[in-house]
């Protein structure tokens, strides 16, 4: 068979991606990613005006270096796989005002793709679907939604944060303690050795919800802050190693963060006869998460699936064999949208 190489590209927040996917042998050969923190550190945040310039200035070198690392001439690209939705509006149009252009340049097919989407198919990029229905949580800086998947482009919304994102929650509470940008990373290595039961958080509930499975993290956000003022620690200095104290709060916040998607998850399991369950998205990448979403699994005979090296945090191979599993004809539009949903 001929091979169809997709060129993805990705550049709805702060990571610049481009990747060159084999769609007939169902393989990643390239995925290169130039991640922006070293942009965005200094702010604690993602500056949206920063994050559009940097991409402009990387998509270039990347998709060169994409081109060059999967052995493959533009003229062998088949297709162009870009994300249009949802993320941050300049970062958007920049990518998909490059596709549009590299498209009527080489002549192919520019494809939109929804980057939920492409997070929730990313732990089958290069294998087969898991046993259908499958219950997908996207956990990431902007998103935490549990989804049922019937198909590759078959979802239903069970389940969304009412507020902030995992990931959000995770660097918020980094920025509250002085640890580095991004959060998560730095919260997850701070835990270890951390007591755990230290510090109280309750999980979140819902009048208005009688199921339970309401998500919200401004709750244990702000839990973490009170926490953090009655202890009398104090916020780290840049490049200060954290006491037993820090380690502790991001322990004890980390188990709390990490229950609370797994409440929601064992819920929907209770409820809905799937037979398989994966995460995606930067936070799947969560150590703990990764421990006890494989012991539930185990415990349920349930395959339980995670994004491969590369895969978790946003990237260009997610965005193009999006586009191969699921089809042209699930994204007819190239319009940006900043609130896309899916
Ligand atoms: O998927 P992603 O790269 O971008 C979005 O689409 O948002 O996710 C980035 C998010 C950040 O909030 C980052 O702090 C979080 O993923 N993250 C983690 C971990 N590694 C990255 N959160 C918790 N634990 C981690 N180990
Ligand atoms: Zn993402």
């Amino acid at each position: 068979m001929t091979p169809v190489l997709i060129l993805g590209l990705e550049s709805s927040c702060d990571d610049t991606g481009v990747a060159v996917y084999d769609a007939a042998a169902r393989k990643i050969l390239s995925n290169k990613t130039r991640s922006q923190d070293a942009v965005h550190a200094p702010f604690g945040g993602v500056v949206p005006e920063l994050a559009s310039r940097a991409h402009l200035e990387n998509f270039g070198a990347l998709y060169r270096d994409a081109l060059a690392a999967a052995n493959a001439a533009p003229a062998d690209l088949g297709a162009i796989a870009v994300t249009r939705g949802p993320g941050l509006r300049g970062c958007l149009a920049v990518g998909v005002s490059y596709a549009r252009g590299l498209g009527l340049s080489l002549g192919v097919p520019v494809r939109g793709i929804n980057h939920i989407h492409a997070h929730a198919l990313s732990p089958f990029a290069e294998s087969e679907l898991p046993p259908l229905p499958h219950l997908a949580a996207v956990v990431s800086g902007g998103h935490t939604h549990f989804f049922a998947v019937n198909g590759p482009a078959e979802f239903k919304l069970l389940a969304k944060t009412r507020d902030d994102a995992m990931g959000e929650a995770f660097d918020k509470v980094a920025k509250l303690l002085g640890l580095p940008w991004p959060g998560g990373p730095a919260v997850d290595k701070t835990a270890e050795g951390g007591d755990e039961e230290r510090f109280p958080f309750s999980l979140p509930r819902f009048n208005d919800d009688p199921g339970g499975v309401a998500l919200s993290f401004s709750g244990l956000k702000t839990a973490a802050l009170h926490r953090f003022r009655e202890s009398g620690l104090a916020r780290l200095g840049e490049g200060e190693a954290p006491a037993q104290g820090h380690r502790d709060l991001c322990a004890s916040f980390q188990r709390a963060a990490v229950a609370l998607i797994l409440d929601r998850a064992e819920k929907l399991l209770d409820r809905h006869a799937f037979r398989s369950l994966g995460f995606s998205g930067g936070a799947a990448q969560n150590s703990r998460l990764r421990r006890l979403a494989t012991a539930l699994g185990d415990a349920r005979a349930l395959p339980v699936c995670f994004p491969g090296r590369g895969l978790s945090a946003d990237n260009g191979a997610m965005i193009a064999a999006c586009l191969a599993r699921a089809g042209e004809a699930a994204f007819p539009s190239l319009a940006v949208d900043p609130d896309l949903k899916l």
